[in-house]
Parts: C-alpha cells; sequence; structure tokens
C-alpha cells in the first residue's frame, strides 16, 4: 500500500531516511567497524586486483559513478565506469585480476546481467550490489553487497539508488582499511559522518513544501531544461535529467559546466530553466561563474547548493539548500530535491507518476 502517500514514488522518497540507516547500521559491528558479511574479498585478493569496473544501467548506473569517485579517492583503485549494454561490446580488459562490480535494484536487469556472465566466462571476480536477495544477479555473483531499501514499486528508482551509494561507501572504505590506503583515524572519522546521514536526509526532505509551491512551478510549462554540474555533481545532473525525463516527459539534458563554452551555452536563451547543482565545495566558485555566465544569456537558474554557501543566491533565481555536507558524501543529500523536484513538476503536469508512458519496472529483455 502508498501508506498514506499520493504514489508509491513519493513514499519511496520518504523511506530514504530509514533505507540509508539499515544499509549502514547492519554493516556496523559492535566496534563500529564495517562487516561486509557477503564480501569475502581478504587482504590477498583486493592486492590481486589491478583493475575494477562498475557496470549498471540508468540510475543504478549513476550510482555506480559515485562508487568509482569512493572507490578511487579511498582505496586508490582505478575503476572504469561503463553503461551495461556499452559495455560488452566495447573490448574491455577482463581476466582474473578484474573485479567486476555490477549495480542492480531489481537484480534481474537482462544487460547487467549478461555482462556478469560475460566477465565471468574470461576470470574476473564478480561483486553485485543489488536490493533483491536470491535475484539472478545475486545468485550469480561470487560477493553480493545486499542494499537494505527494502521493495521498490515505483518505476523511477528513489530509495534503491540512495542506499546503493551507502553501499559503496562502505565498500571503498572496507576496500581502504584492507589495503592500507587510509588511516584508522579517517575510516573512523568517515563511518561516523556516515552515521550523520539519515538525519541530514531527513533534514534535506524538509524542503518539500518549497520545491511544491515554489520552485516546481517555473519548470512545469518548459519544453526543456538543462542540469549543469562538475566533479560529482555533474553525475547529479545526469540522475536529475533522467528522473525529471522518465516521469514528466520534460526534454532534459545535463552538461559538465565546464563544457558550456564548448557548444552547449547557444541552447541558453531567455527563460531557459537551468537547474545548477554547485554542492561541492572544491568546485563551487566554478559552478558559480557558470550560473552567471547562463544567467546573463537570460537563463532561469535554480541552484542546489550547501547551506553554509548562501552567496549563491547572488547568482541564481531560486535555492534550494541541503545541510552542511563533506563532499564526497554529498551526492546522498544532492539527490533528494532533484527527486521531490521532478515528482512534483510531474504531478503539476498531470503525469501518471507511478507508471511512466512506455516504461518498465523491471528491464529483462536486451
Ligand atoms: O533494477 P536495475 O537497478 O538494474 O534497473 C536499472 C534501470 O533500469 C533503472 O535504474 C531505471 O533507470 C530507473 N527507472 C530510473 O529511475
Amino acid at each position: 500500500s502508498k501508506g498514506g502517500y499520493d504514489h508509491f514514488m513519493l513514499k519511496e522518497i520518504h523511506e530514504q531516511p530509514n533505507g540509508v540507516k539499515e544499509t549502514l547500521l547492519r554493516r556496523l559491528n559492535d566496534d563500529g567497524e564495517i562487516q561486509l558479511d557477503d564480501i569475502k574479498m581478504t587482504k590477498e585478493d583486493l592486492e590481486k586486483i589491478n583493475r575494477v569496473y562498475i557496470v549498471a544501467c540508468g540510475t543504478a548506473y549513476h550510482a555506480g559513478i559515485v562508487g568509482k569517485f569512493a572507490i578511487e579517492k579511498f582505496a586508490k583503485i582505478p575503476v572504469i565506469t561503463d553503461i551495461a549494454s556499452e559495455f560488452r561490446y566495447s573490448n574491455p580488459f577482463i581476466d582474473e585480476n578484474t573485479l567486476l562490480i555490477l549495480v542492480s535494484q531489481s537484480g534481474e536487469t537482462a544487460d547487467t546481467l549478461a555482462a556478469l556472465r560475460d566477465a565471468k566466462s574470461k576470470g574476473a571476480r564478480i561483486l553485485s550490489v543489488t536490493n533483491v536477495v536470491g535475484s539472478s544477479i545475486a545468485r550469480e555473483s561470487d560477493d553480493v553487497f545486499y542494499t537494505w531499501a527494502g521493495p521498490e514499486i515505483s518505476v523511477a528508482s528513489t530509495k534503491a539508488y540512495t542506499t546503493q551509494l551507502v553501499s559503496f561507501y562502505m565498500i571503498a572504505l572496507d576496500f581502504a582499511i584492507k589495503k592500507g590506503t587510509i588511516t584508522r583515524e579517517y575510516y573512523n572519522e568517515m563511518i561516523e559522518k556516515l552515521k550523520e546521514m539519515p538525519e541530514k536526509v531527513e533534514k534535506a526532505l524538509e524542503q518539500e513544501d518549497y520545491i511544491n509551491n515554489v520552485v516546481a512551478k517555473e519548470l512545469r510549462e518548459a519544453s526543456s531544461a538543462f542540469y549543469l554540474g562538475r566533479g560529482l555533481d555533474y553525475n547529479l545532473a545526469m540522475e536529475g535529467a533522467l528522473k525529471i525525463k522518465e516521469i514528466s516527459y520534460i526534454h532534459a539534458e545535463a552538461f559538465a559546466a565546464g563544457e558550456l563554452k564548448h557548444g552547449t551555452i547557444a541552447l541558453i536563451e531567455k527563460g531557459t530553466p537551468v537547474i545548477a547543482i554547485a554542492t561541492q565545495e572544491e568546485l563551487f566558485e566554478k559552478m558559480v561563474s557558470n550560473m552567471a555566465e547562463v544567467r546573463a544569456r537570460g537563463a532561469y537558474v535554480i541552484a542546489i547548493a550547501q547551506e553554509k554557501n548562501k552567496e549563491v543566491e547572488k547568482s541564481a533565481d531560486k535555492v534550494i539548500y541541503i545541510p552542511n555536507v563533506e563532499d564526497i558524501l554529498s551526492s546522498i543529500l544532492t539527490v533528494l530535491p532533484l527527486q521531490l523536484l521532478s515528482y512534483y513538476v510531474a504531478v503539476q503536469r498531470g503525469c501518471d507518476v507511478d507508471k511512466p508512458r512506455n516504461l518498465a519496472k523491471s528491464v529483462t529483455v536486451e
């Protein structure tokens, strides 16, 4: 049942504080250390790995890109991300020293499963991050990390994504401490920061009324919208654009903000809605100048930024704030206003949110 909400999507958006908490707490032992019961990789196994691929589709693929950032930052192993339907035909370098990480809410996505089988036959070790116990992808993997999102009914994936991010942070920290690429002190500090996330997720969701009543109406009449970001936020721009296309049928595109001058800026005219994601402390100034650039050409800028960065208001028409957070962990929070914005724009446009046209929850054909 929808538990009092109008749609499964909204119910699932609100289940995220709990999903994040469950995924995290079930993997912390009494000493506050990460314990990955279904991942049997030892220090020796990890030392053998010289290449990691993360492969998935759609929203799960976007979670995989955050996974790449986390594994490279903490565990210092190079990671290549790819879309499952492209991966198999791209001559990937796979041998016994390869780790393939698959991400799939359903555990049944045909292209992701085919990528798994292909890599397995070439000797790769297979680790999957999935929400469904006993799914095909879980059964055929060497190691599994289960997200504790609970069943996801809405076609648009929300709580699966945030729990996939928690999974990646934990996998990356576990690999890192085993490999010795981070100190025990830093490891403990990051775990403490992760423990603060459920509360921050709750707090970020408090922007709901503002998004519904103030921000969504700036987008609902639009025929197209652009999402901009840098670093991790570019990836979040892709996720935000996917979500709005999928349920509200507005044409949306994501761009790396630094690419603007290389062609994209030609698309900006008076009134073009631009969702500018500026949550990365390190890239904040650069994003603000990109916002000023598009605004000077008439764009209507809706920014997403950390609470502490109030100066963003000078360069935006509307700002949605998320709680202050470490750059690497920001995506768990940044995605929330993007989900809510897509949801309310779709509702205001009269779209069938839980059953968007032409789509199925689980894509079991290639
Ligand atoms: O079940 P999976 O995670 O393997 O599904 C992957 C994609 O089909 C899925 O994330 C899709 O992109 C969502 N509908 C996006 O909201």
